[in-house]
């Protein structure tokens, strides 16, 4: 501890012990309002301030040393950050230390798959751990706080930030957003201390962000508050809940109100109805932002409309920093106001134990054994087998019997892309690709590779030629198609989500070579490509999986490991289905037996066909249900069992089934379970609410069972109320979202 501290620590102490409090009070909040008691304005706005360390601010050195940044984003390595926080923590008043940030999002050197993928796990087990991994290595490199985990329920694939999140669904989203808080803050309650190998979590973007129209970034929503509450907030709160230290504000307006200016969802919500503590921050200008969203007439209104709005801390806007203190001065803001926002602030740096342990100690800890296995492991196990076809009378996957392959596509060898989108600190050197794992000799493969089109966007079909020409003396043809990571994240939304360039040709092409074809995608989003499927004898589900994609694509392909991932999100036939996700509501006409464009009769009568809810073209089906997924065994469900078929709101029901594994393969099955209430305010078809991932060693069987807390069947009416109705309701244990057979139980009063 430096000098500065002790005084400071002794002149904490002394106040504290001359003060008699009446009511018991936290330690740290005593801490906190000691600090504070000695603050200027100047300085408690210099909290508030965070900004960018890397490039985008001249003479940090001297806004630190007056007093005027609390946190910076973009500076790692131990020597820039102990630079910073030497100044911070010896040069000013009162050496508060700074709040260091960085968007680790899914790793920090060793990069897992990106967060979609971690959704297909289905294990938040495992989530949780790199979680924890990634936390022992931003913090060997300075970083004390990540802004993750990004818990927007997206059901838009066209949305580039799709392979943020953890998919389409509240409940999903919500397990795998309270993991990965629990894994980087190392602890799963309110206000834990975060020791030196564990980070402070940023739960975003609250709120909405994933429902911006047309799915394209930063657009406006218009979410009914029923659906806000039912669908987007869900996850937060669950977050927040495992004790998150943070929350970012979202960039979009919900009907007119921008994020960093609603103080419903600030102030109503987040602090009156859950009352959290967690500190707000806003996102990157998005203070700022309130004038090109037309809602502040200038910078100055801005301030304060973020300042009523109790966003706390201001990322790079500048808008407190500029007026703030004017306008308390004039008293059009109040000190109480100010106050509010600087406690959070000090209250999660005392969490962190920054004053007492301010700089970074460790020396960088990157790419240990334990770290790369884990994240082969993440990625084996959010790989998705879609289709397997039987060829000479075997499944084609695992590969058997075969010498031959000819590895092609653009995503076979390319070290960057596979890391995905969000990869500040990932270093491409360190990829293993498919291509470098199926050389390794304990494949027993003999590899040719020709890659044929050589970025996803390449329309060059003389490679194309070459790769035909190379399938003539392969057994099987692996084709590793999909997106570059820069096609998807922030601002990289598609209109058209097929395959880019002249992949889809290529699929063709090869598929005419009449050997057989695995497709492995590797890409940010779920693509429409259902001819594409189609033509494949084989389709792996990979995403994009991060440092170990290749080792970890190899075992699944080689058959070392047994896929056991599920689609987190549904994969939509073709772009006009969206949105298209599997908890919609039933409508007053729900499709029956779609008759498609195709099969109307010329000159038919209007009505003559019926009329349901479906679109010409592809019914009303997607390609694939959300939670579906292949094995290389297969799984037979028993009928579902329930305890009790009456019930009261406030049981626990009991709900089991048998699951046999009737293959000769160990393996992981995802059972999932599904309810439907059958009368109430127009209930969706089908809420997932729960899920386990179980080990089922071949030909045995084990049984699956669910509590099912009926206090967990309310949602929000109309009138606004959160509550469970009584009604007749149907259940799943199922393996996907459209699959299973139904029981029935009632909640009667
Ligand atoms: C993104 C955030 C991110 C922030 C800081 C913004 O553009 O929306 O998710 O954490 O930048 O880099």
């Amino acid at each position: 501890m430096t000098s500065r501290h002790t005084y400071l620590l002794a002149l904490l102490l002394l106040l504290a012990a001359c003060s008699k409090p009446t009511v018991q009070i936290d330690p740290v909040d005593r801490r906190v309002d000691s600090l504070l008691s000695l603050m200027t304005l100047e300085e408690k706005i210099g909290q508030m301030n965070q900004l960018e360390g890397a490039w985008v601010n001249d003479d940090l050195d001297g806004q630190i040393r007056a007093g005027q940044v609390g946190a910076l984003l973009n500076v790692v390595g131990a020597e820039k950050v102990n630079h910073y926080q030497h100044i911070a923590v010896e040069q000013t008043r009162l050496g508060i230390p700074l709040l260091l940030g960085r968007d680790v999002i899914h790793g920090y050197k060793t990069i897992y798959p990106i967060p979609l993928a971690q959704g297909a796990t289905w294990n938040p087990d495992l989530i949780r751990e790199a979680a924890e991994m990634t936390a022992r290595e931003a913090t060997s490199d300075g970083v004390r706080w990540v802004f993750s985990p990004m818990v927007d329920v997206a059901r838009d694939p066209r949305w580039g930030r799709v392979a943020e999140g953890y998919g389409e669904d509240t409940y999903l989203t919500s397990v795998m957003g309270r993991a990965t808080v629990i894994g980087y803050q190392g602890a799963d309650s309110l206000d834990a201390p975060i020791d030196g190998q564990h980070v402070a979590a940023c739960v975003k973007h609250f709120a909405g962000y994933s429902a911006s129209e047309g799915g394209r970034d930063y657009n406006t929503t218009n979410i009914p508050e029923q659906q806000l509450r039912d669908i987007y907030l869900p996850p937060f709160q669950a977050a927040l809940r495992a004790g998150a230290g943070s929350i970012m504000c979202s960039f979009n307006d919900i009907s007119g109100i921008p994020s960093s200016a609603n103080r419903h969802l600030n102030i109503d919500i987040l602090r009156n109805e859950w009352g959290s503590r967690a500190m707000l921050v806003s996102d990157w200008g998005s203070g700022s932002d309130l004038v090109a969203h037309g809602y502040a007439a200038n910078r100055r209104e801005a301030a304060y409309d973020c300042i009523s709005a109790r966003m706390e801390m201001d990322m790079q806007g500048l808008v407190y920093q500029d007026y703030l203190k004017q306008m308390v001065d004039s008293g059009i803001v109040t000190m109480e106001q100010v106050d509010d926002c600087v406690r959070s602030i000090l209250r999660l740096k005392m969490r962190l134990g920054l004053f007492e342990h301010p700089y970074a100690e460790s020396t960088p800890d990157f790419y240990a054994d334990d770290a790369l296995l884990l994240a082969r492991r993440v990625a084996t196990e959010s790989t998705i087998l879609l289709k397997n076809d039987t060829l000479d009378g075997q499944p084609l996957l695992p590969l058997h019997g075969v010498k031959r392959v000819l590895v092609c596509g653009p995503l076979a060898d390319a070290q960057k892309e596979q890391l995905g989108t969000w990869i500040f600190d990932g270093e491409p050197e360190h990829s293993i690709t498919p291509l470098q794992a199926l050389h390794e000799p304990g494949t027993g493969l003999e590899v040719t590779y020709e890659p044929g089109l050589t970025y996803s966007r390449d329309t060059d079909l003389s490679g194309i030629d070459r790769v035909v020409k190379a399938a003539a003396s392969a057994d099987v043809i692996l084709y590793f198609a999909g997106e570059e990571a820069i096609l998807s994240g922030e601002a990289r939304c598609r209109a058209d989500i097929t395959l880019p360039g002249a992949q889809a040709e290529m699929m063709h092409r090869l598929h005419l070579t009449g050997k057989p074809v695995v497709l492995v995608v590797m890409a940010g989003r779920p693509l429409a490509i259902p001819d594409e499927i189609g033509q494949a004898d084989a389709v792996l589900y990979a995403l994009h999986g991060g440092t170990m994609a290749g080792p970890a694509l190899a075992d699944v392909l080689t058959g070392l490991a047994v896929p056991s991932g599920r689609l987190p999100i549904t994969m939509p036939r073709m772009v006009g289905q969206i949105p298209i996700y599997y908890n919609h509501k039933s409508t007053g006409r729900p499709a029956t037996t779609p008759i498609l464009l195709d099969d109307i009769p010329i000159g038919a009568p209007q009505f003559s066909i019926g009329q349901s809810s479906y679109w010409l073209e592809t019914g009303d089906k997607p390609l694939f249900p959300f939670g579906y997924g292949l094995s290389y065994t297969t799984f037979s469900y028993g009928p579902v069992q329930i305890d009790e078929t009456e019930a009261k709101t406030g049981d626990v029901l009991r709900i089991s089934c048998d699951i046999t594994n009737d293959g000769s393969r160990d393996a992981q099955e995802v059972a999932q379970l599904y309810v439907r209430q059958q009368a109430g305010e127009c209930r969706p078809v089908r809420e997932l609410k729960g899920f386990k991932k179980v080990s089922i060693p071949a030909g045995q069987t084990v049984n699956v069972c669910f509590e099912l807390d009926t206090r967990n069947l309310a949602y929000w009416h109309a009138d606004l109320t959160n509550r469970a109705d009584p009604s007749a309701f149907q259940t799943w244990i199922a393996p996907d979202s459209r699959s299973g057979q139904p029981v029935e139980f009632t909640i009667t009063e």
